[in-house]
């Protein structure tokens, strides 16, 4: 086995954390991350609510925040999280949505101890191929792999579906033994983004396709699965955006009893980024109207920092159940 570079940085990779959460019936929490404020406050919330935690970086990510300063961000991370928080929870550096077998190597190379390879845009056949191709370098050096089946509505990165493909439950088997994937990403009704469903507000949203998750637990026992696209959108911050100058009419997301209901079952890692989004716009929104003549940024990223860290503790023990579980 080649060295384990996420080892030096404090980092472990997924298997442990879906061992875990399979046999405890919960799912760990992936958030993505863009910038310190977001950092600190996915850190400090599962070391409040001692839970295991993805942090996870998207290629857009990487080229915001620039992939050198995310690599050490990440390490930080780690560091601050044992010597100042006092906290020893799991964490898992991962990247979301890689596209191609360079970056997922790249990534791997910088130290990351989880990738995802999405080739859900490619054909089954070629799905295979580039999925097999990350496997087998990321495996070389104990690194977790995520693969996707189906593709799911709304916006990945610059890719924008406008429908579902549910994942078909008949290739999921052929799919995870041809590739060797390590947990696999399906479609079944969520969508990412702040507007998951057309409907109109107080109407109700259609059910996730539990019946098609179910049939793939049945093909793949034991297998951890993933859930993208599974922000709420919590009504309270979308409110709070309109109320203070923003526009964003009928945004909706998946109810909580849903993805409850999901972490209980095979799902060990539910996927949430647009929520903490919305909170951290609805309060900077929120002091900019009520203080127009503050510009230091502490004083707008800092309250939004500190909701994000409440809206992840709330998160993680009332809809994910990873809570105490580190
Ligand atoms: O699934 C997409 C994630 O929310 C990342 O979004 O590509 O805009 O960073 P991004
Ligand atoms: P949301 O847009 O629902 O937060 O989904 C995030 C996601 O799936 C990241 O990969
Ligand atoms: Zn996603």
């Amino acid at each position: 086995m080649a060295k384990r570079l996420y080892e030096e940085l404090g980092l472990v990779n997924s298997k442990e954390m879906f061992k875990k959460a399979m046999e405890g019936k919960y799912a760990v929490p992936a958030y993505n991350f863009n910038n310190m404020e977001q950092l600190q406050a996915i850190i400090g919330g599962c070391a409040e609510s001692n839970s295991p935690v993805i942090i996870q970086v998207s290629s857009g990510a990487r080229k915001y925040a620039n992939q050198t300063l995310l690599r050490y961000m990440a390490q930080g991370a780690v560091e601050m999280c044992r010597k100042d928080l006092k906290s020893n929870i799991p964490i898992c550096l991962h990247l979301d949505h890689g596209d191609t077998f360079e970056l997922c190597k790249s990534c791997i190379d910088y130290g990351f101890s989880s990738v995802m390879i999405d080739g859900s845009s490619h054909t089954y056949e070629d799905n295979i191929k580039l999925t097999k191709q990350v496997v087998d370098y990321a495996h070389q050096f104990d690194v977790t792999v995520e693969g996707e089946l189906g593709v799911l509505a709304g916006i990945e990165d610059d890719v924008k579906a406008e429908h579902h493909t549910y994942t078909d439950p008949a290739q999921v088997e052929d799919f995870v033994k041809r590739t060797g994937v390590d947990s696999l990403a399906i479609s079944i009704g969520t969508s990412h983004g702040a507007y998951k469903f057309k409907v109109k507000p107080g109407e109700s949203v259609p059910p996730l396709r539990f019946d098609i998750l179910e049939e793939c637990e049945k093909r793949l026992p034991g297998f951890p699965i993933v859930l993208h696209g599974a922000s709420s959108v919590v009504q309270e911050y979308v409110a709070m955006i309109n109320k203070f100058g923003g526009k964003m009419d009928n945004a909706v997301g998946i109810p909580e009893d849903q993805l409850r209901k999901a972490a209980k079952s095979a799902v060990c890692k539910i996927n949430i980024d647009s929520d903490g989004r919305l909170v951290m716009t609805a309060m900077i929104r929120k002091v900019f109207a009520e203080s127009p003549s503050e510009f230091d940024p502490r004083k707008y990223l800092g309250p939004a920092r500190e909701e994000l860290k409440k809206l992840i503790v709330a998160k993680n023990t009332n809809v994910l159940g990873s809570a105490g579980k580190a």
